[in-house]
């Protein structure tokens, strides 16, 4: 629990009742220090206002940190330029949960256990047939995961470390083996089982694209690209899909509920849902003379067009992540030889859209979805899956997050309450009495 700034305190003068207010100032160790207003509306009797929570801490945390005017992100101090650079997933994963980069005997023991969690409930397999072929794999995706507390009792209770531990294991173990699950369902090919000899990312692409006929060799150069794509997706602060997780797990919610409205707030095209809303945006451009209306269009209040993998609610700079994944595509499609129109056409709109004053003025910068559906698509992920993928990277930081909202002594139930504009009290009217 931060300690306040000795002394430090921002003084409010409530001017109905002429009271004047001091509030604690608390330091984090870098970053914008908070205003402690927990005692605001008992001195008061006023709420504060901030839809978005544009300018609201929601609560303590030691996991990643965002400079978002610097274009800086970190996960546990470590920036994720080196992470992308010189980790790999399962180590991000160690670090995120745990707090600090693993030696070689825990990280083996923590892959190890990752591995022989990567199986699901042979019973599970029975939910894909009630979907439709044709459903998004996110909604299929919302329903296996949220099922999973359905299966796997022993690792329900909450305020049990080991429980909590074990399912978060089960879900970062689990969540690629259910997303591969939905999308060979959907294309009607077999499940094809995990296999102990691959690694996390590579294990993911087998998954993928393997067929029982033959035997399928993994890219390395793709199965590398994968675990990167994995690294700059696992965690980012208390971004919508986080905030869902830990206010469903602020009730007691179980993890594996949890997850799945996670899942469900990432599905937005705002979210995690840009990535596939960019392919299907860079196809409806469809070539460079179109793309000057297309920005004009963006520009523009009555149209709801907007430049999907442009803009963030907190990076007014470069996102980091964008800038690591540029650099992958370009690596992935050298390596596969490809020549990708859509990747030309990406380019040639940021360069013009960070030529434009719109966008430089609202500081509306590439983020990490402008990329990512471009390496995707080299890869042959379908668009569908998309999302799918970033919530299979997003799963630790949401477990990691989970973990520590029930460990803070400050955690209670997430209540907010609101500024009421409805009517006033009224008396009933009966039926008869009705215009
Ligand atoms: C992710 O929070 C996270 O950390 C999320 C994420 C993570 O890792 O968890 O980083 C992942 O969700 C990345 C963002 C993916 N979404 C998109 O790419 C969708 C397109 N972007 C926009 O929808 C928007 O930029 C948001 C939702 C990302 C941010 O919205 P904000 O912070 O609420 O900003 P805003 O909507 O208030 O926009 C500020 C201004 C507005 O104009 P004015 O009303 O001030 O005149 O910028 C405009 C907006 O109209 N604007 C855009 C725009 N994004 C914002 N105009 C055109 N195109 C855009 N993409």
């Amino acid at each position: 629990m931060s300690k306040t700034a000795a002394n430090e305190s921002v003084a409010l003068t409530d001017t109905p009742s002429g009271k004047k207010l001091d509030y604690p100032l608390m330091p984090g160790s870098i970053g914008p220090k908070v205003i402690d207003i927990r005692k605001l509306y008992g001195d008061t009797g006023h709420f504060t206002y901030d839809p978005g929570f544009t300018s609201t801490a929601s609560c303590e945390s030691k996991i990643t940190y965002i400079d978002g005017d610097e274009g800086v992100l970190m996960h546990r101090g470590y920036p994720i330029e080196e992470l992308a650079e010189n980790s790999d997933f399962m180590e991000v994963c160690y670090l995120l949960l745990k707090g600090e980069l693993p030696n070689k005997a825990q990280k083996t023991k923590f892959e190890r256990d990752i591995t022989l969690h990567t199986m699901v409930h042979e019973q599970i397999n029975r939910f894909y047939t009630g979907f439709r072929r044709d459903a998004h794999p996110m909604a299929v995706m919302c329903g296996v995961v949220g099922a999973l507390s359905a299966f796997y009792h022993d690792s329900l209770d909450i305020n049990d470390a080991h429980q909590r531990m074990v399912a978060s294991y089960r879900l970062i173990a689990k969540m690629p083996t259910i997303a591969a699950m939905a999308y060979k369902y959907s294309i009607g090919q077999p499940f094809i089982y995990p296999r102990n000899n691959l690694d996390y990312a590579s294990n993911f692409i087998h998954m993928m694209f393997a067929v029982p006929c033959e035997e399928y060799k993994v890219n390395p150069v793709l199965a590398k690209a994968m675990d990167r794509i994995l690294i700059l997706h696992a965690d980012h602060e208390q971004n919508a899909s986080t905030s869902t997780v830990r206010l469903a797990g602020s009730s007691g919610a179980n993890p594996f509920a949890c997850i799945a409205a996670g899942i469900a707030s990432l599905w937005g095209p705002a979210h995690g849902g840009a990535n596939e809303a960019v392919l299907k945006m860079l196809n409806q451009i469809g070539s460079r003379d179109k793309i000057k209306e297309y920005v004009t269009r963006a520009k523009d209040k009555n149209d709801t067009f907007r430049l999907m993998g442009f803009g963030h609610r907190v990076y007014k700079n470069y996102d980091p992540r964008a800038a690591v994944m540029r650099k992958t595509c370009h690596e992935v499609l050298a390596e596969l030889g490809l020549k990708d129109e859509l990747l030309d056409l990406a380019m040639e709109l940021e360069k013009i859209a960070l030529n434009d004053d719109y966008f430089v003025s609202k500081k509306l910068f590439p983020n990490v979805d402008f990329y990512s559906g471009i390496i995707l698509k080299a890869m042959n992920i379908p668009v569908s899956m998309f999302t799918v993928l970033f919530a299979v990277a997003r799963t630790v930081g949401w477990v990691a997050q989970w973990n520590e909202m029930i460990e803070d002594p400050a955690q209670k139930i997430g209540r907010p309450r609101q500024l009421y504009t409805g009517y006033t009290k009224r008396s009933y009217v009966p039926l008869n009495k009705r215009g």
